[in-house]
């Protein structure tokens, strides 16, 4: 019992010699978003990381429409789905981790970033982790919205980690190009991303040796 499992626990690092695959989804649609310096940022993070980045973005991929059907309504043959939705939902179903990067809009996550995550099937989600990134204008860094976040994602079966990464002030904190500009920005980064690459390896190994329930 015990060899199967450690040949089993082998042959999963072995096909986990790959790259992570990690879909960041950036949830404010506005125009002149702060969100945009958020964005910069932590695809230059991630960039440092050997991750194969995907990103779904309220204010760039409009084709979200609000949830009319969610691709997995279209049963199981989507070629009745929008070819967009279904090319979407492969990366999601395909990826080993999720960050997703978010403003507080009255105490609450935004309703672009709901409405895209809406869009695919819990099982998509299911078995990875997350990694929450909140920001605002004000001094709480968007946390109300990353508690709410804990609970979305929970439910989708994409835990968030434990570490949150809020940025306060983020117009002082970041210039128009993503560029930090204070010295928690890095380190702050670096702990949430450390953590959500440990969960995504300890996870795809897993999956990898039972891939469901
Ligand atoms: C509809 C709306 C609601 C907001 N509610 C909050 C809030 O609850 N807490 C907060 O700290 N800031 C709030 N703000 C201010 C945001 O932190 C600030 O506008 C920030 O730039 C939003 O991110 P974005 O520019 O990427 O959309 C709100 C902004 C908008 C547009």
């Amino acid at each position: 019992m015990y060899q199967a499992y450690k040949t089993s626990i082998r042959m999963a690092s072995k096909t986990a010699a790959q790259r992570l695959k990690v879909v960041v989804f950036v949830g404010s649609a506005r125009e002149g978003r702060l969100g945009e310096r958020v964005k910069k940022f932590m695809l230059k993070q991630l960039e440092q990381k050997n991750y194969e980045i995907s990103v779904l973005d309220a204010a760039v991929d409009q084709e979200f429409t609000m949830l009319n059907k969610p691709v997995f309504f279209y049963g199981n043959d989507r070629t009745k789905a929008p070819k967009f939705l279904v090319e979407k939902e492969k990366l999601v179903k395909e990826a080993d981790a999720f960050v997703i990067i978010s403003p507080e809009y009255n105490h609450c996550i935004p309703p672009g970033l709901s409405n895209m995550i809406d869009h695919f099937g819990g099982s998509c989600y299911a078995m990875k982790p997350s990694g929450l990134v909140t920001y605002s204008a004000g001094q709480y860094g968007g946390m109300r919205a990353a508690m709410q976040l804990r609970a979305l994602t929970g439910e989708l079966g994409c835990l968030s980690v434990s570490n949150i990464f809020g940025i306060p002030s983020a117009q002082k904190s970041l210039d128009d190009d993503g560029k930090p500009l204070n010295e928690h920005m890095e380190s702050g980064a670096k702990k949430l991303l450390d953590q959500l690459d440990w969960m995504a390896w300890a996870m795809k190994n897993h999956r990898e040796i039972k891939p469901s329930f």
